[in-house]
């Protein structure tokens, strides 16, 4: 199959600004396919990981999202185009591109020093364009990373605004990035709110399982919680209400696609940004994969988020390495994932004991920022092959039927 199409999808409400989308695109000698996503049915990624282990490459959501993966397939180039929130995309941009994990496969492998899914079908280049008041630096780290994952290059960030006619609708400064100030610890009877900001169902979530080992180490100290979990719609009024009620919040959030879920990207969207009184909005980021680099960029915007949202700042706690959590069967691996846990019940401790997670001990934490040589070597030479097969278990378990790098399109 011949792959020189160019997909552009437009994420803004309405199909705005077609016109001077498809003038963006009018002097290429490319084949352009502009999709309007607002005329579509496309929900968030919840993360069931069904199509690695279940359906490899299928989407369990039955919406209109399948005619997009399929369009991706005969692609080479892949353009978003989204309003942005917080200097970031904004979540209807965002759920285009967490629902793009089927276009790898569960399968890792180091690519240019990272640990890195293998790709399902072809690289794919990607450019992002956006409205309003985005943070350009960020944006523009943030498709590289994405092109990165695809194995593709950047195709560029472009913004609308600065192209002419579409009107900039975007109320933030995108730029404030607050640093984390010294906060007093908490008084023994403080209670924290904390919300898991993953869209995968709580007793799947590896989120939930690190918030009930950092809230043992709260309750150590004598700090009292309640957790709202976002993958439950019907929490959301009540997590808003406690969002905007209490002076100390924890957010607890798994990267995805290099940031924020889009179903957390949505609730922060319709959180007021005026408050009644201060707070302070703290961070636990964790992502799947080891090294602590992979989780820069979110934690990049997790710092500029306290400001926008009228709180300050207790800081970002960074882990990686937690795939591992989901499945815990086997006693090596369960031993692996105690000794995590266990790490961040110490974390809720600390946290306690200094307010904020810009602790010297947080930031030993993270781990090793990137792989050693040596770590690559041996994930090479055994490591690799560990992984598939245990992946390769798991799916029998979850009764796939097909091999795992199956391309059903
Ligand atoms: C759609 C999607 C995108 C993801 N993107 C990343 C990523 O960019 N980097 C990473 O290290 N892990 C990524 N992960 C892995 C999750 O961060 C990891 O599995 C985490 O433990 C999930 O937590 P949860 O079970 O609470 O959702 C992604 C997972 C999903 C489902």
């Amino acid at each position: 199959m011949t792959i020189k199409m160019t997909l552009v999808l437009n994420t803004l409400e309405s199909g705005d600004c077609s016109e001077q989308i498809k003038a963006l695109f009018a002097d290429k000698n490319e084949e352009i396919e502009i999709i309007n996503t607002a005329d579509l049915k496309i929900m968030h990624c919840m993360g069931c990981n069904n199509c690695w282990l279940k359906t490899p490459g299928v989407c369990s959501i039955k919406d209109d999202y399948e005619i997009i993966l399929k369009k991706m397939v005969a692609a080479e180039n892949f353009w978003v185009v989204a309003d942005t929130k917080f200097g970031f995309i904004d979540y209807r941009g965002k759920r285009v591109l967490d629902r793009i994990v089927p276009m790898l496969n569960m399968y890792i492998e180091i690519r240019d020093g990272w640990e890195r899914h293998q790709l399902r079908y072809h690289p794919l280049n990607f450019g992002f364009i956006y409205k309003g008041n985005g943070n350009r630096e960020l944006l523009e780290e943030w498709s590289m990373r994405v092109a990165r994952n695809l194995a593709g290059r950047s195709l560029g960030v472009i913004s609308l605004d600065q192209n002419g006619s579409c009107e900039n609708t975007a109320e933030m400064p995108s730029d404030s990035a607050a640093a984390p100030i010294k906060t007093a610890a908490p008084a023994a009877d403080e209670h924290v709110i904390i919300i898991n900001g993953s869209p995968r169902v709580k007793k799947n979530s590896n989120t939930n399982k690190i918030v009930h080992a950092f809230a043992e180490g709260l309750e150590k100290a004598g700090i009292t919680h309640k957790l709202y979990s976002l993958s439950n719609h019907a929490e959301w009024d009540e997590a808003r209400e406690a969002f905007m009620t209490n002076d100390n919040i924890i957010i607890a959030v798994p990267l995805f696609v290099e940031c924020l879920p889009s179903l957390l990207l949505e609730f922060l969207s319709t959180l007021p940004t005026e408050r009644k009184q201060p707070a302070k909005l703290s961070f636990i980021l964790h992502g799947g994969f080891d090294e602590g680099h992979q989780l820069r960029l979110g934690e990049k915007f997790l710092q500029s988020l306290p400001a926008q949202l009228g709180c300050t700042s207790g800081g970002v706690l960074v882990k990686g390495g937690s795939f591992l959590l989901r499945n815990r069967e086997n006693s090596y691996i369960k031993k692996m994932t105690d000794k995590i846990l266990a790490s961040y019940t110490t974390m809720g401790q600390s946290f306690a004991r200094n307010g904020s997670f810009s602790s010297s001990e947080a930031k030993k934490f993270t781990g090793f920022e990137k792989n050693p040589k040596i770590g690559i070597l041996l994930f090479n030479l055994i490591f690799k092959r560990i992984v598939k097969k245990n992946f390769e278990r798991i799916a029998q378990e979850w009764g796939c039927s097909e091999p795992l790098d199956a391309k059903p399109y």
